[in-house]
């Protein structure tokens, strides 16, 4: 047995108790009553960073929820790799469907249940954890690393968008690894090349001055809940078809490969997500294949509609005002802004007369689309295939990671898109676990890219 496996080997109980710390600070990034744990998450990663030995960690002030930096640059003449991770969390609601409290770690089958025991927490402890191992083994790292890691990326990433704009010189590096992404199943390990981009919006009608009784004014009133439900219904069809004039207008053909292999699916992926999702058939544009859907093709989701009456009982009213959160998830070709500038229009134009409509941006990201084949993520196929003892295949993510494209487009480095999360983690919903044996695979697996770097 080589000493880095022994190293994991006796460490590797005290990892998860790590893990458990981490896991235990509620850093839910978008509710302001928790700004004081995003703080203390944040801190909890520079001190991890700083055990390692790392020779600079540290938070970063930003705007809102702080970032953190670490820096090991003692291998000279060795790449440099950016490692990214976030410590946010989403939100825990609805709370009463957690078995088990949402932020007290929790062993059941081999997972550990946890909000962010997989996004993102669990995938940057292991790649903390693959850094500690190599070194103590060796006493240093086998390449420069540089480590960023985020507060706010499930609330749409705005401070380190500025900070990677700002700091380009700083963020210099040979490539960028990213874990905060999934495989389709335990024994299909995946690189990932590309992601889908969003725009996540809420759009408010207006009807009436104020609530109406629906018996003294029903038959001329506008209602802004059902005029939603038109809107809804025009801007995207039972078929899956989104109806916003110019969106798919820059999309581009995927590869004749790509096609193949999606149409084929050979691993039954398809089937799979269906039988995960417990539903008897797949919804949406079902002339594509499902991987193409998900990693290729536009997608139009309405999150949430909130106005009138939702309580017990009954209560005759119509509502005066109705909102509805709706994103869109974009190929890398389709750009944010451009997409919510057709979508306000499309919005607009599905509207009754009889309402006024007001769209907001609430934010928006970049996908992103590399090659499969550059020198990293060979090293990634290598250390993937190594610990599977099979070769990975190569998906493109439905999920965005706003970050990665810049990455991409600013520090002009490869980035490598490798995770070890599961379709059945439960992401953002009640419940989220990882797999135990997949973080411990995923911390040999980013042990050895590390070493292949080198
Ligand atoms: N880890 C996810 C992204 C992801 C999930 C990528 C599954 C690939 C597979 C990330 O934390 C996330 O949820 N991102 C948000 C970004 C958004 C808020 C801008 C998302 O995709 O909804
Ligand atoms: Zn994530």
């Amino acid at each position: 047995m080589t000493a880095l496996e022994t190293y994991i080997r006796e460490n590797e109980a005290r990892f998860i108790e790590d893990l458990k710390g981490w896991l235990r600070i509620p850093s839910i990034s978008t509710l302001p009553e928790h700004t004081a744990d995003v703080r203390r998450a944040a801190e909890y990663a520079v001190d991890q960073l700083q055990r390692i030995g790392f020779e600079r960690a540290e938070t970063i002030a930003t705007y809102g929820h702080p970032l953190v930096y670490g820096e090991w640059l003692q291998a000279p003449g060795k790449p440099t790799l950016l490692i990214y991770g976030h410590y946010d969390v989403q939100p825990v609601d609805p709370v009463e469907l957690w078995e088990t409290p949402p932020f007290e770690p929790t062993i059941r089958d081999g997972n550990l249940y946890c909000r962010g025991a997989c996004d993102d927490k669990g995938q940057t402890m292991l790649v903390f954890k693959a850094l500690e191992s190599l070194m103590r083994v060796n006493g240093a790292l086998p390449v420069n690393v540089k480590v960023l890691i985020e507060g706010e990326e499930e609330a749409g990433g705005e401070s380190i968008e500025r900070y990677v704009k700002e700091h380009p010189e700083r963020l210099k590096c040979d490539a960028a690894f990213i874990c905060d992404t999934g495989m389709p199943a335990k024994d299909i390990p995946s690189l990932i090349y590309a992601l889908r981009g969003i725009t996540y919006t809420e759009v408010e009608v207006q009807g009436a001055k104020r609530d109406l009784h629906s018996g003294i004014y029903g038959g001329i009133a506008p209602n802004p809940l059902h005029a939603l439900a038109i809107i809804i219904s025009k801007l995207k069809d039972a078929d899956g078809h989104i109806h916003i004039p110019g969106l798919y207008d820059k999309l581009r053909q995927p590869t004749q490969i790509e096609k193949d292999f999606w149409s084929t699916d050979t691993l039954g992926i398809g089937e799979m997500l269906v039988k995960e999702m417990g539903v008897s058939q797949t919804s949406g544009e079902n002339e594509y294949p499902p991987m193409e859907r998900i990693g290729a093709r536009p997608t139009l989701e309405v999150h949430g509609i909130a106005g009138g009456f939702v309580g017990e009982g009954a209560k005759t009213v119509i509502p005066a005002v109705a909102t509805a959160k709706i994103s869109l998830r974009l190929p890398a070709d389709l750009k944010s802004e451009e997409v919510f500038t057709l979508f306000e229009q499309a919005v607009k134009a599905a509207a009754p007369s009889d309402v006024t409509v007001q769209v907001r941006n609430l934010h928006g990201g970049e996908g992103m689309l590399v090659e499969p084949d550059s020198p990293p993520m060979v090293a990634a196929t290598q250390a993937l295939a190594e610990v599977y003892g099979k070769e990975p295949i190569y998906l493109r993510e439905g999920g965005s990671i706003p970050i990665a494209a810049l990455f991409d487009e600013i520090l002009k480095a490869p980035v490598v898109m490798m995770g070890f999360g599961l379709p059945d983690d439960n992401l953002h919903a009640p419940n989220e676990k990882y797999s135990l044996d997949q973080f411990s695979r995923g911390l040999r697996v980013v042990a050895s890219f590390l070493q292949k770097l080198g």
